[in-house]
């Protein structure tokens, strides 16, 4: 259990009040202009909303000294999905039809059921964002895969909803991870159109406001509560080289980044020979006509394999696991992978059979973990928090 009384305590209900909850009468232009933008993100940022600070500052229980390679910290796979019903998915014919690139029903793409909002309230501090060019070329949108989530809600507003979360959560820090997310439309291209707008993006004045302006190193969380980590999943390879020497962040070029891979070494850092350490295993191929208890035990094996890894090894590395994952064309969603399908299923999903594996891991340093679903079951991030607590 996370016993926190004292924070919640000290900050009181205050602590929830967030800032743009005004009266409108007495806002200033620049708060409506906020709200506005808030207003814009919510399709995919949610509303925002109160919450129990044992899990929205979390991190006020650690010392500003701790090295952010040294915690435990929660993350959503693919979390703009969270509102990817088939309504959803039939509200955004009219962008998609355009294209000619339909998407697959619903489920394939789904990864979460709660708003970015609600992630954060409930203590998720890494979000795994996929930009693309909306049809237009014109503007950067959330997508997966062929999935349009909004067309309203760009990446940038959504950026401003995580400034304004963070200023009502000053002990807290985020990693935002950007990833250029193809297969998006028909023509679409990781091109310098594309790289040249998420630049400008991550370096607009805001921006530079709330990124941290370090490069290839990770820093202690009182460096970095208040601010946002960017995790460049992405090359600016279409942009002359000032672009990259330009903009902060770790970079995990997609050119080291192996695809599929159950344990990849990566250093993000040649200078000082930093490595990362990488479970990204989520396309469970074992074979068309292969069993969801077969798929998830396959899956739960690389997961957990690399956990024990990270709480047994390079103590001074950063960990990064995905325990996210599907089978589409086997009917394997990210659901089912993640919660199990019923009775075929009865140890559950990957997310049931980790927690009795967290609860073997106390004390123990696990690093990043990034869950499909991950409020189900509801203990699950409550579960992993408590193992350094
Ligand atoms: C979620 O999707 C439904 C169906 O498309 C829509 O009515 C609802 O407004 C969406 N929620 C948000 C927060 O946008
Ligand atoms: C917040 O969550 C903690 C941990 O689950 C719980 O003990 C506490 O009662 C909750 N507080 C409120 C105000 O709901
Ligand atoms: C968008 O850009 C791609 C090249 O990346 C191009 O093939 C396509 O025609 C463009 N679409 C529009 C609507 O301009
Ligand atoms: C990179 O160099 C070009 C050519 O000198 C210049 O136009 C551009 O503004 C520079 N970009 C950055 C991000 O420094
Ligand atoms: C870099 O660090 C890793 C451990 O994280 C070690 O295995 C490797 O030998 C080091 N490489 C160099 C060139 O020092
Ligand atoms: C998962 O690991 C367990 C324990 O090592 C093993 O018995 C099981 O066969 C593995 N599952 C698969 C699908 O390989
Ligand atoms: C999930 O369960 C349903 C109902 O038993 C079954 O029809 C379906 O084939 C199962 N799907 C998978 C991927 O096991």
């Amino acid at each position: 259990m996370l016993a926190l009384p004292l924070i919640i305590l000290s900050l009181g209900l205050s602590a929830f009040a967030s800032p743009i909850v005004q009266p409108r009468g007495s806002s200033s232009l620049s708060h409506l202009a906020l709200q506005k933008v808030l207003d814009d993100a919510s399709p995919i940022f949610g509303y925002f909303t109160k919450a129990n600070a044992s899990y929205s500052s979390w991190m006020s229980q650690y010392p500003d000294s701790t090295q952010l390679i040294h915690m435990n910290i929660p993350g959503a796979h693919d979390p703009q999905t969270w509102n990817y019903s088939l309504a959803t998915q039939e509200s955004l014919n009219h962008v998609t039809d355009l294209d000619g690139n339909p998407p697959a029903p619903p489920e394939f793409y789904r990864c979460q059921e709660k708003s970015f909002i609600d992630m954060l309230n409930a203590g998720i501090r890494v979000f795994d964002i996929r930009y693309a060019f909306d049809v237009t070329n014109s503007t950067l949108v959330y997508w997966h895969s062929q999935a349009l989530l909004s067309e309203t809600a760009t990446v940038e507003d959504t950026l401003f909803g995580f400034y304004a979360w963070l200023d009502a959560h000053p002990t807290e820090t985020l990693m935002l991870s950007f990833q250029y997310e193809g297969s998006t439309t028909l023509h679409g291209t990781d091109d310098a159109s594309v790289q040249l707008a998420l630049f400008n993006l991550l370096t607009s004045p805001a921006a530079n406001n709330y990124f941290l302006q370090e490069k290839d190193q990770f820093g202690t969380l009182g460096q970095a509560r208040g601010k946002i980590t960017l995790l460049k999943r992405f090359d600016l390879d279409q942009l002359p080289a000032n672009y990259s020497t330009a903009l902060p962040g770790i970079h995990f070029s997609p050119s080291l980044w192996t695809d599929n891979d159950p344990d990849i070494t990566l250093v993000y850092n040649t200078a000082e020979n930093l490595t990362a350490y990488i479970e990204d295993f989520y396309e469970i191929d074992s074979g068309l006509g292969t069993s969801a208890a077969h798929n998830i035990d396959l899956k739960y094996n690389a997961t957990t394999a690399h956990l024990i890894k990270a709480a047994t090894s390079y103590p001074d590395s950063l960990f990064w696991s995905f325990a996210s994952s599907e089978y589409d064309i086997n009917l394997d969603t990210p659901m089912i992978m993640a919660l199990g399908n019923g009775t075929d299923t009865p140890l559950g999903g990957v997310n049931q059979r980790l927690i009795p594996f967290f609860e073997t891991m106390k004390g123990k340093r696990l690093g990043i973990v990034m869950f499909d679903f991950f409020d189900t079951p509801s203990n699950l991030v409550e579960t992993f928090l408590c193992i350094m607590s």
